[in-house]
């Protein structure tokens, strides 16, 4: 067990901290707040235009909202602990790589939904017990929101398999996009992971999140009476 760093209450306080510790910070800030920017733009945004019902496209519109507000908090955060605005500009900073899906179709959007948002769900609970206060106090008021993506995406997901040709498409959907999840999770026995976990930035390593998530995602996609496809970890 690593030891437990101090809690650095502010974003004033940051600044007293070793330069390992704030680097360490910037990085997670800058993550979240190009990946959140990011996801709203390439999946949620256009997801409205796929979203077939008005009550769909009603509560697309919601999660595109709340996805550009995750943005908009984590962004706030850098601007107060002196990131530079092009550091958080997606356009500076290679986004992850389950943006690289290219996502056609309302079911896709949905089990991106169902399981990158379960996977942001647990990058979300590691922010609720680290060191620096102000990304935890992100996380709380940022994780029931993430629920509400993961339980869209899973209670869609369940409507179209009431359909053979929902489910088959919900099946395909999940074949093609699962692959790009692995590796959110960032390389198994990574430097920077050590690093957060040494300050209290980050609990588990990489490789025990990407297990914890893979069983997670094998049981919600069980219910729907769904498989998995086998995934190479990172
Ligand atoms: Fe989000
Ligand atoms: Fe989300």
């Amino acid at each position: 067990m690593a030891t437990v760093y101090h809690e650095v209450k502010t974003a004033a306080d940051l600044a007293k901290e070793p330069e390992e510790y704030r680097t360490a910070v910037s990085k997670i800030v800058v993550s979240h707040a190009v990946n959140e920017l990011y996801g709203a733009q390439v999946f949620d945004e256009p997801a409205i235009a796929l979203a077939p019902t008005p009550y769909a496209k009603w509560l697309t519109c919601r999660i595109a909202m709340e996805e550009y507000h995750h943005h908009v908090r984590f962004k706030g955060l850098a601007d107060e602990i002196g990131i530079s605005p092009d550091a958080t500009d997606p356009k500076n900073k290679k986004p992850l790589s389950i943006f690289g899906f290219q996502m056609k179709t309302w079911p896709e959007f949905c089990v991106i939904k169902m399981l990158a948002d379960l996977a942001e769900i647990l990058q979300v609970e590691d922010l609720l017990h680290c060191t620096f206060v102000p990304l935890r106090n992100i996380g709380r008021i940022t994780m029931p929101e993430e629920k509400f993506h993961a339980s869209f995406g899973k209670d869609f997901c369940t409507e179209l398999c009431k359909t053979e040709e929902g489910r088959r498409q919900v099946q395909q959907a999940i074949d093609d996009y699962a692959p790009f999840l692995p590796q959110f999770f960032g390389a198994s026995g990574s430097k920077n992971n050590e690093i957060y976990r040494r300050y209290g930035l980050k609990e588990r390593k990489n490789e025990e999140m990407r297990e914890d998530f893979l069983n997670r995602a094998h049981a919600v996609v069980a219910e729907l009476g769904l498989r998995l496809p086998e995934l190479k970890a990172a």
